[in-house]
């Protein structure tokens, strides 16, 4: 069998909820083993958050994919020796207990190194491992508030709003992941020295916010509430088409506002004029008005014709159906089916990024709790099944 990218890295998730276990089964979607510690008896908090259908989360057998899971009570002093032992045995493990957890389970990342002095350490917590909030409680919804992000969604004589789902959780594990993945390059490649990662919830947000921040610094602006990127492009907008669609538009480029150009037919009056950005960006209401009736004389099918031959970028704005229904994601399989116990099948969305020679692969889909008790605490420690029974009855595990 093909080799997975990732095959040989063993990867601890003591993680809960989103950011930090997504982190984890990014990596185990690319060949990492990953062994998802879980609270005994409990579980990962995830397990019990909604949507539910009978009472049961319809979002874990995607966010538990490919993990083995394990029971296993850090409050126990021999929890604790059986995560330093796992720790032995692994590369990374990936945390998120606020800052100061796992030092006062006598389990912080000193203790660690002592047994595995090449351990990689990756940390998400709301505010990160410094600063005066390192020690508070963090949420992404709320740090995404943090973030500068949230004040800017919506429209300008409405409250902020909130994106529908955990988006700055999601993008820090995205950074961790990522983080992770160069931690490991560094040590095993470059013999570097093993690291630990910082991430937060708000910087992944943040670190995105380079417009703003260069606007405010330099021309002292506060970017307000707007339902559209502004200032950057234009034509850009939302614009609803004679079939009562609504399709979005942007010319980011000066080369596709000259397709644009082609496809309404529009080249001798618009062009040299609006050929540069700064031109259009001084004068949008002609060429935004223009656009909007050229739209609205359309039906989508009529304009996706026309856009797509100029080579202009077009969509309608997709609801999850549309999604499940499109040729384009099928053909990427960007929406798989993955056999589950739960709920017999369940669709969950498929490996990103395509890899040409390891593309990564849904093995399984989340495990009942402790599932890989025997297994891992078994093979991998090679604890006695005696043993085994007996930590299960103290409820260390
Ligand atoms: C999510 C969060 C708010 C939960 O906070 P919390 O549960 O009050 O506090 P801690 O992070 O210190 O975690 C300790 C708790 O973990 C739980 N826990 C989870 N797995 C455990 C395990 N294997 N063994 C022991 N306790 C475990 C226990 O309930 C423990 O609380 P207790 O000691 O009072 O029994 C907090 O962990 C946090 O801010 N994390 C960083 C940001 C983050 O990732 N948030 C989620 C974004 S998706």
């Amino acid at each position: 069998m093909q080799k997975q990218a990732l095959e040989g890295v063993r990867v601890l998730d003591i993680a809960t909820v989103i950011a930090a276990p997504w982190a984890a089964g990014l990596l185990a979607d690319f060949g990492a083993e990953v062994i998802k510690v879980e609270m005994t008896g409990r579980g990962d908090a995830f397990r019990a958050m909604g949507p539910l259908k009978d009472g049961k989360s319809i979002r874990w057998p995607s966010m538990g994919r490919n993990k083995k899971s394990v029971t296993l009570d850090f409050h126990y002093e021999e929890g604790k020796q059986l995560f330093l032992d796992l720790v032995k045995k692994s590369d990374v493990v990936i945390e998120n207990f606020k800052t100061g957890t796992l030092e006062k389970w006598g389990i912080g990342v000193e203790k660690m190194r002592e047994v595995n002095p090449d351990i990689i350490v990756t940390h998400v917590t709301g505010y990160g491992q410094t600063g005066p909030y390192r020690k508070l409680a963090g949420l992404g919804t709320p740090l995404q508030a943090f973030s500068g992000y949230t004040y800017m969604q919506g429209y300008p004589d409405r409250p902020p709003v909130s994106p529908p789902f955990a988006l700055a959780d999601y993008v820090a594990g995205l950074y961790a992941a990522f983080g992770t993945m160069m931690a490991l390059y560094h040590r095993d490649a470059l013999k570097g020295k093993p690291q630990e990662i910082d991430v937060s919830l708000y910087e992944g947000i943040f670190r995105m916010e380079e417009a703003m921040v260069a606007e405010y610094d330099l021309m002292g602006k506060i970017r307000q509430r707007s339902p559209m990127p502004s200032g950057a492009s234009c034509p850009i907008g939302t614009f609803e088409t004679g079939d009562n669609k609504y399709v979005i538009i942007v010319c980011s480029t000066n080369p596709v506002f000259e397709h644009l150009c082609d496809a309404m037919e529009k080249r001798e009056e618009w062009l040299p004029k609006y050929a540069l950005a700064k031109d259009r960006l001084a004068d949008p209401k002609p060429i935004m008005d223009a656009v909007t009736a050229w739209v609205k004389d359309h039906t989508f099918d009529e304009l996706k014709e026309k856009c797509s031959k100029a080579g202009v970028p077009i969509s309608t704005i997709y609801n999850i159906k549309d999604c499940f229904e499109d040729p384009q994601y099928q053909a990427r399989h960007d929406i798989v089916d993955v056999p589950c116990e739960e709920f017999g099948h369940v669709k969950m969305p498929g490996i990103v990024p395509v890899l040409s020679e390891t593309p990564g692969s849904i093995r399984w889909p989340g495990q009942k709790l402790g599932s890989a008790n025997e297994e891992v605490y078994g093979k991998l420690l090679g604890l006695s099944e005696e043993k085994l029974q007996e930590l299960k009855d103290k409820k260390i595990i």
